[in-house]
């Protein structure tokens, strides 16, 4: 059984999402073991005590250095035994010593088809922004593994959502949510649990 930590800043749908999965048997051989925000007042956090699952919440203002708040944040996922740690909606940057303590074993969703509208930045409601401001015609979600970088790690999977005349920021997050991040990140950690999922340098390649 693969424990899973689900790391949240904010209202937690892809969480919502996630939960659901599991509760539906849509997701296979994981349980989630732990939310964690870095935000007390997370709405994530209603929602993972709704579902009877383990939440703990500290910010790192409530840390002298980075340093301190990397490595309580750390020592919290390795004393719950994680296997898997899920990045949905989660702001904080992910500090090289945690890369390193889970290689290949950190996901990331990212509400644009990467390596469209990410990095430094991008996040939220400024990607689909972005978007807009550009003019693409069609725009998507994507779930990737975290490496050093930002929003460069290996792509595991993406879903393509088409911009209709008229969207505005708030339209077009709503829908990527609903046809894209919903669907992919539970499928993800399923993948992932049941091993069905090999990385060879940049590329990944699902089992099906
Ligand atoms: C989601 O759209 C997620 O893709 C995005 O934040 C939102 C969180 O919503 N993440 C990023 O932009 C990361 N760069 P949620 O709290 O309702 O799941």
């Amino acid at each position: 059984m693969t424990r899973v930590a689900v790391l949240v800043s904010g209202g937690g749908t892809n969480l919502q999402a996630i939960l659901d999965a599991v509760a539906d048997g849509k997701i296979t051989n994981a349980e989630i073991a732990l939310v964690y925000a870095n935000n007390r007042n997370a709405y994530a956090l209603e929602r993972a005590a709704k579902a009877g699952v383990k939440a703990v919440a500290f910010s790192p203002k409530e840390y002298e250095t980075r340093a301190l708040y990397n490595a309580a944040l750390i020592s919290l996922l390795q004393e719950e035994k994680i296997d898997l740690v899920v990045l949905a909606g989660f702001l904080v940057i992910i500090p090289p010593e945690m890369v390193q303590a889970y290689p290949n074993r950190i996901i990331n969703i990212h509400p644009s088809l990467i390596p469209s509208f990410c990095g430094t930045g991008a996040y939220g409601l400024h990607v689909h922004e972005m978007a807009l401001a550009r003019g693409v015609k069609v725009t998507g979600a994507t779930v990737h593994f975290v490496d050093e970088g930002t929003d460069s790690g290996p792509i595991i999977l993406q879903k393509a959502v088409e911009i209709k005349e008229g969207d505005t920021p708030e339209v077009l997050q709503r829908r990527v949510m609903e046809e894209a991040e919903w669907k992919l990140l539970p499928k993800a950690i399923d993948l992932f649990a049941n091993g069905k999922i090999t990385v060879d340098g940049r590329v990944t390649h699902i089992a099906e």
